[in-house]
């Protein structure tokens, strides 16, 4: 059985951030650069290394940021008038409000506080509306950058078998809208689907987006498949592994994505794509 090939999101998100790196050398001196604000509610170990990874490659790319932390106990009062002063500052044209929050605080109202125009995670119910209607503003990170990967591997999405594991709002759910658009049938499986493998086993393009370790394995995918992998697991050994048995499942596929070093890479890069979109306010 041949190896499959393998998506390099490192360097796909590499030559990304260049060209945007490129476009904030050259902005206009009379318009206030590129700049986003990250809120962290509490000090979720996980959440911090993301921030930090999101903060480097801002300052990298010359769009400026702030790594807001608040702490655990803010009221939820506290983070919308902390979210409206943002809303309001001109200088400032991205907001990310870091999730999971504290379970005090409800996500949804907060992300719905957020202007839509500098909602540069596309979590906003105008930019999913948006996207869900054919008319994408700002689009989810993840999802986007599982776009440019596709694109990169030269399959033709018009007509494949698309199926996507895991509904969840930041990836499952725009992910299938993404795939629709670009032609593809569509399959959103869940927690609750029956008979997941046969579902699995027709796709020619898999998203695996469950958050388990190693839930995909080999015998799940057609062999000639593009196999995306979403998951980000932390083992007890502290080693990052997908949602996908990397092993069996490279033996299967035709493409491949390596974790660590595929999806993450591109979120980063997807996010300062759209800090950019939201500073050029062309969406
Ligand atoms: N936590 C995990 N992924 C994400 C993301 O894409 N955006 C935000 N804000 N929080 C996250």
């Amino acid at each position: 059985m041949t190896h499959a090939s393998i998506i390099t999101g490192q360097a796909i998100a590499a030559e990304l951030r260049a060209s945007i790196r490129q476009e904030v050398d050259r902005w206009p001196a009379d318009l206030p650069r590129p700049r986003l604000v990250v809120i962290q509610v509490g000090d979720d170990p996980a959440s911090s290394v993301y921030v930090k990874n999101k903060v480097k490659a801002c300052e990298e790319a010359g769009i400026i940021s702030e790594h807001r932390r608040l702490p655990a106990d803010s009221t939820e009062q506290n983070l919308v008038d902390h979210i409206d002063r943002l809303n309001q500052d001109s200088q400032v044209h991205g907001i990310l409000v870091q999730l999971p929050l504290p379970k005090h605080l409800s996500a949804s109202k907060l992300i719905d506080r957020i202007d839509p125009n500098k909602d540069v995670d596309g979590f906003h119910p105008i930019n999913s509306g948006a996207l869900f209607s054919g008319q994408p503003r700002l689009v989810p990170c993840t999802p986007a950058g599982v776009m440019v990967l596709l694109e990169h591997t030269g399959f033709n999405l018009r007509g494949a078998e698309a199926v996507v594991v895991g509904a969840s709002n930041i990836v499952g759910k725009p992910q299938a809208m993404l795939l629709l658009a670009a032609g593809a049938t569509v399959t959103l499986c869940n927690s609750k689907t029956k008979d997941l493998h046969a579902h699995c086993q027709r796709a020619d393009v898999l998203i695996a987006a469950v958050g388990r370790a190693g839930f995909i394995k080999g015998s799940m995918i057609k062999p000639g498949a593009v196999v995306i992998d979403v998951g980000i697991n932390r083992l007890d050994s502290g080693r990052l592994c997908g949602d996908v048995d990397f092993e069996s499942a490279s033996k299967k596929a035709s493409w491949i994505t390596p974790v660590p070093g595929g999806v993450g890479p591109m979120t980063i890069a997807m996010l300062l794509s759209n800090t950019l979109k939201a500073a050029r306010r062309t969406f």
